[in-house]
């Protein structure tokens, strides 16, 4: 089987109770940092690492999401009509003509395994990606940086012919807010996966690599989550599939290059806000004044 990425799934039925009140009415996915919604971010990550069909897993509340990657007629019309060719060609390349979107939907927030679960009509069973749009991951300057996190790991499972999932170092006090993985020959930036664990505490923890939002997981998993019963939080973990997909299969944990901000929370939205504005050429001097200032105040 070629583990050759098309598809990619977005778990985006969560509650998103740490922006509360925002995320009473605006769904944690939509907010911005600077100009784009959080979503966007994931989703060019996605097209940009082969992925032509983009599932969103949403919930009744989350209309929000599909509204926005639909076609704005009335908008385009305006922006044509006043010669604003620039915002067009913007809100056009919100999904390139060769991408489609589907959405699902999980009835009830039953974790993220869960979520995975209901894009399983769609994906079939081939390799497919999940990307958490809360996890922000920067590889340098738009245009001038290097290739994002997924594109990294789409490489690597189609050359290892494996599941790959993306990890990064942690704080031990922090092992509690991660999946964590033992690995066994780490070298370079990856390693085989001997075990993962759901949010362990600090003096249990196999080890101090962390797993962020971005996978490239068989489609066996489908089968094994089917079977996953709850577990932490009382959520159906994807942490736990994984962990049974090792009795099966290898996977590879990817320590990415690149910066992860942690948009789940409000200080990894803040700093996310604060390094975009310095990429943004006609942000970047007024937004570097202004922390001087308030800095010095
Ligand atoms: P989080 O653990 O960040 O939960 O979910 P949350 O509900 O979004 O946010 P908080 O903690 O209440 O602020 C991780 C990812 O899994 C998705 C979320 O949308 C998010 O992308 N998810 C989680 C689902 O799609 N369904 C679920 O049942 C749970």
């Amino acid at each position: 089987m070629s583990f050759r990425i098309r598809k990619a799934v977005f778990p985006v039925a969560g509650l998103g109770t740490r922006f509360l009140p925002a995320t009473k009415t605006v769904p944690k996915e939509m907010l911005p940092v600077v100009d784009k919604p959080l979503i966007q971010y994931a989703v060019d990550e996605a097209i940009e690492a082969g992925c032509d069909t983009l599932v969103f897993v949403t919930n009744r509340y989350k209309h929000s999401v599909a509204d926005y990657f639909d076609k704005a007629y009335e908008l385009e019309q305006k922006l044509e009509k006043a010669g604003k060719t620039e915002l067009l060609a913007v809100i056009r390349e919100v999904l390139p003509r060769h991408v489609r979107a589907v959405f699902v939907t999980q009835a009830e927030a039953l974790g993220l395994g869960h979520a995975v679960l209901c894009a399983r009509p769609v994906i079939g069973d081939e390799p497919f990606a999940v990307l958490l749009p809360d996890d922000l991951i920067w590889n340098g300057r738009s245009g001038s940086g290097g290739p994002g996190a997924l594109k990294q790991m789409a490489e690597l499972a189609e050359r290892e012919n494996a599941s790959v999932i993306a990890v990064q170092d942690v704080p031990r006090e922090q092992t509690g807010s991660y999946g964590i993985v033992e690995t066994i020959d780490f070298s370079g930036r990856h390693g085989a996966i001997a075990a993962i664990v759901e949010k362990p505490r600090p003096e249990v923890a196999p080890s101090t690599l962390g797993v962020v939002g971005r996978y490239v997981l068989s489609g066996r998993i489908f089968d094994i989550l089917e079977k996953t019963r709850p577990g932490a939080g009382g959520e159906i973990q994807l942490t736990d599939g994984i962990a049974a997909l090792l009795k099966e299969e290898r996977a590879l944990a990817y320590r990415f290059e690149g910066r992860r901000f942690d948009c789940g929370s409000r200080i990894g939205l803040v700093e996310a806000t604060i390094q975009f504005a310095l990429d943004h050429d006609d942000l970047a001097d007024a937004a570097r004044a202004y922390m001087r200032d308030a800095l010095s105040r």
